[in-house]
């Protein structure tokens, strides 16, 4: 099943809509998962329905990982980063978030991303974004009929992308390499527009992005 990089060591910040569904398909990709929370008892309780190791705080966590998804809301980012201080640097962290505004999408889209923001606080760390373009039930089922979505990332250490590029085919979406971090902006607006189309037509919030044409592979 993998190539380069084998079975991953991961740590997910954040135990709720989107780390539940990472959670579930890196563990059925084979991937070692340890989840943590703002509450160590929701990481428990996320950990223990899913067949994922809990940690009782973001620091155990990342501790031994070799990989760190930050799958927490916009305004929690700044506390999780203090906290982990030091113990990210050098370590490759998959930006997931979202900053949502749908009463004023300007806001969100005039500004950097959050994986920018995140590396211009914590330049030791290698910030990688994927994942948030997608939506939870797409996380947790990275295909539709059979059909892989598009799993786009972007980032600017090339090791670090290889490896989430690594992760993101190993869970079953088609990996690509969308270039440096400032396209994680793209990948916001992304986000943003899946999200208001589901509310403005009222979809089923099942939908996922795909570019047709060749290469179809
Ligand atoms: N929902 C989606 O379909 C989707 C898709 C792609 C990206 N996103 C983005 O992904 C992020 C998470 O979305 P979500 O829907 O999963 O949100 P959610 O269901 O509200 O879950 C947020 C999780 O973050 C945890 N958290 C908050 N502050 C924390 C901290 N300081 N340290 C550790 N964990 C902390 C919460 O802990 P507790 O459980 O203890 O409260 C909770 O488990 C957001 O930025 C969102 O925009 C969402």
């Amino acid at each position: 099943m993998f190539k380069e990089y084998g079975r991953m060591n991961i740590a997910i910040i954040g135990a709720g809509n989107v780390g539940k569904a990472l959670a579930k398909s890196c563990l059925k990709a084979g991937h070692k998962i340890t989840l943590s929370a703002a509450r160590a008892e929701h990481a428990a309780e996320a950990a223990k329905a899913i067949g994922a190791q809990a940690a009782s705080s973001n620091e155990e966590a990342v501790k031994d990982a070799e990989l760190v998804i930050v799958a927490v809301p916009y305004d929690s980012l700044g506390d999780v980063f203090r906290g982990l201080g030091s113990l990210v640097d050098g370590k490759v962290v998959v930006d997931a978030t979202n900053h949502t505004n749908v009463q004023n999408p300007g806001e969100v889209l005039g500004g950097i991303s959050n994986a920018e923001e995140i590396q211009q606080r914590h330049p030791n760390v290698k910030v990688v974004k994927a994942f948030n373009y997608a939506l939870a039930a797409r996380l947790a089922e990275p295909s539709v009929n059979g059909v892989p979505l598009d799993g786009f990332v972007a980032g600017d250490d090339q090791a670090a992308k290889d490896k989430v590029l690594e992760l993101v085919k190993s869970i079953g979406f088609r990996p690509i390499d969308a270039g440096p971090l400032v396209i994680a902006r793209v990948f916001e607006g992304m986000a943003l527009l899946n999200i208001m189309l589901q509310i403005s037509h009222n979809w089923p919030w099942q939908n996922g992005w795909k570019l047709i044409g060749p290469p179809e592979d």
